[in-house]
């Protein structure tokens, strides 16, 4: 398969980032089908969806046929066959659990044409973990898009030692469509460059808090304006969803059985009492 042939894209999982990667995609001209599990997960990614792009005319960004085109470009349904069946490009966005993941990607495998590409939107789960679940390992492959998906400009691109270099080659061509910067990882290494760098601030925010240094109000404050970062550790961590932390954590801990890699226990305290940021109200900060 050429880039060129990659027309249609499905998206697994519309939660934090895959309605507005299924709808970044939308917009860039590729016929979308995103799907999820939960149709509750589904409706809230169509009536953002329909809501940024409203809002969209009025700032002027889109005309009224354009959203009409985009609108038409996508596609939401519950059923992981009928979305995945006809598609060239699959970009799986679903829960951070490796088991999960191997389902889906058996499944895909299973569904999907021959020719397929497989993309996960993982960083902390590599695709070599996903690649046997499938016949075609070649074309399995990380695609890491950053929140707010429509936003953020990178995307990492990871080439395992079982990916093509043709895979790899569609995948960033796929990503400069979608108007993403794309770079590409010659190996993997969980986390890939950017959580890595992330992941060294946010232990150190996470220190400072449990030390009693400073407020997390304090902290954020500090970086947003001693390191011109946009958005301080925690309010990052708010828009990441601590649940997300939290579960990659887990994840590293029950591999390496490293005491350090436990979740902190301010996150461990926060995804028990359901605090996971702005999805669901309250994270370190109150949201609308
Ligand atoms: N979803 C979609 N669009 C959003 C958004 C959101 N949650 N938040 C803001 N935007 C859009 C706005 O609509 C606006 O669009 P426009 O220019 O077309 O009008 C644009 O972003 C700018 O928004 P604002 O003026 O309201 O606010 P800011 O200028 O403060 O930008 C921000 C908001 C883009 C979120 C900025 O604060 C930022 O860049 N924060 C850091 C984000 C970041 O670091 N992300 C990476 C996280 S790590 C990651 O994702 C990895 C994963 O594996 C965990």
């Amino acid at each position: 398969m050429e880039l060129e042939n990659v027309k249609k894209i499905c998206v697994v999982g519309a939660g934090n980032m895959g309605h507005q990667i299924s709808l970044k995609a939308a917009i860039s001209g590729f016929k979308v089908t995103c799907t999820d599990v939960s149709s509750e997960t589904l409706e809230k990614a169509k009536k953002f969806t329909e809501l940024y792009l409203s809002e969209s005319i009025k700032k002027g960004k889109f005309g009224e046929v354009e959203v009409e085109n985009i609108v038409k470009n996508i596609d939401f349904m519950t059923s992981l066959d009928d979305a995945a069946k006809d598609v060239d490009f699959v970009i799986e966005a679903a829960t951070e659990k490796l088991e999960v993941k191997r389902a889906l990607f058996e499944r895909l495998d299973i569904v999907c044409k021959e020719n397929t590409i497989l993309a996960t939107n993982s960083s902390f789960i590599v695709s070599s973990k996903l690649a046997d679940a499938t016949k075609r390992p070649d074309k399995v492959i990380n695609m890491h898009f950053f929140n707010p998906a429509l936003v953020m400009k990178l995307v990492e691109v990871v080439k395992g030692p079982h990916v093509s270099n043709k895979t790899c080659e569609i995948t960033m061509g796929i990503a400069r469509k979608m108007d993403k910067i794309p770079v590409k990882l010659k190996k993997e290494i969980r986390g890939f460059v950017v959580n890595r760098i992330l992941d060294a601030i946010n232990n150190e925010a996470l220190f400072l808090l449990d030390q009693d240094i400073a407020s997390f109000e304090d902290i954020d404050i500090a970086v947003e304006n001693g390191l011109r970062h946009p958005m301080g550790p925690f309010k990052l961590m708010d828009l990441t969803g601590i649940d997300l932390a939290y579960l990659i954590a887990m994840g590293i801990y029950k591999e390496t059985l490293d005491q350090s890699e436990k979740p902190s226990p301010m996150v461990a305290g926060k995804f028990a009492l359901g605090e996971w940021g702005r999805k669901t109200g309250k994270g370190f900060y109150k949201y609308d």
